[in-house]
């Protein structure tokens, strides 16, 4: 039971491929999977956490070499891959120009963490599904992370129709605390959550940290990071139409003239899949402000009418 076999794991890649949801094990604990390409499956595991923010979310992938082609590694980054890869060590660099992965998984940074998990079946589902893994602890928001298949069942239990396809036993969890995450888009390294592999470890390879404001338990939130994105135009929320020389970022069929439409059927996991990139689209020389069409505060719409707040308080 604890060795899910073969056919199991092709099946998860299968529903990877198709855009779908799976729960695998790593090392450190469960992680709820999906296409990291894949703009809708991204937003589909916001949508299962529930959470009301969109956090940006660890990028899995096979080697390094697999890393390179979606963001650029400095020395000290190679350092640590090499010396810690696969295993409990996240790396946060910068986003390629020709990155491939949906924009949700940096939920608006110009960064991408990733991973190259150490487990069996992990690794094994990575080579058969062929695609990167985007991968937040399997568990709901207010909930602690998951080292053992049965914990993500009780998150997700079979009626909970937004939960994972499968879950893959892989058994307990080795490390059973979540990979250490390193920010080296800074001068210096800085040490954003620790995990799995401590500072002193660390420290041997690439000298002294930083260590990111917050408390162990409470990292650094992304909202804060200088360098999230937001519009450089005004962003006006819960209007009717654009503004003169501006453009409206609609949503749902009773937006007038939208110059682009989040979701014409007002599907909210459409709309949180198309957030970052629209947003990116109109914060153009074309226009002077970006209005925005009401979004009901549910489901997922509590997380994008979050982060529409934090880019219409950046400029008004
Ligand atoms: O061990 C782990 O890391 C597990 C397994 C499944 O790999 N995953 C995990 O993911 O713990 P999650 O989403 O629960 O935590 C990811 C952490 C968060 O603290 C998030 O803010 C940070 O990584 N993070 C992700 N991308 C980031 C980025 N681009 N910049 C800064 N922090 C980032
Ligand atoms: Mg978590």
């Amino acid at each position: 039971m604890n060795d899910p076999d073969e056919d199991a794991i092709r099946s998860a890649a299968q529903f990877l491929k198709n855009g779908e949801l799976v729960a695998l094990p790593t090392e450190t604990v469960y992680g709820l999977g999906a296409d990291a390409t894949n703009d809708q499956a991204v937003a589909s595991i916001y949508e299962a956490k529930g959470r009301p923010q969109f956090n940006p979310l660890i990028v899995h992938v096979s080697d390094q070499k697999s890393a390179h082609q979606y963001v650029t590694f400095n020395a000290s980054a190679k350092r640590l891959a090499e010396q810690f890869w696969p295993g409990a060590l996240t790396l946060v660099l910068p986003r390629r120009s020709d990155c491939t992965l949906s924009l949700l998984v940096s939920a608006g940074l110009d960064s991408v963490a990733v991973r190259v998990p150490d487990h069996p079946i992990a690794n094994r589902l990575l080579t058969l599904s062929g695609v990167p893994i985007a991968a937040p602890s399997a568990n709901k928001s207010s909930e602690v992370s998951p080292t053992e298949a049965k914990h993500v069942i009780q998150s997700w239990p079979t009626e909970d129709t937004l939960g994972p396809r499968i879950v893959l036993n892989g058994g307990a969890c080795e490390v059973g605390l979540e990979s250490t995450v390193v920010d080296l888009t800074t001068q210096i390294p800085t040490l954003l959550r620790p995990g799995g592999i401590t500072k002193d470890e660390l420290e041997r390879v690439v000298g002294k940290l930083n260590i990111a404001d917050g408390t162990p338990d409470k990292p650094r939130s992304p909202g804060m990071l200088a360098r999230h994105y937001a519009p450089s135009i005004p962003v006006i929320l819960n209007a009717t139409s654009a503004r003169p020389g501006g453009a409206l970022l609609g949503f749902g069929s009773d937006a007038k003239t939208p110059t682009v439409n989040l979701s014409k059927t007002g599907n909210l996991r459409e709309a949180a899949s198309n957030l970052f990139s629209m947003l990116r689209i109109l914060d153009s020389e074309t226009y002077n402000s970006i209005c925005v069409s009401p979004i009901p505060n549910t489901e997922l719409g509590a997380a994008i009418n979050d982060r529409l707040r934090r880019a219409a308080t950046r400029k008004e």
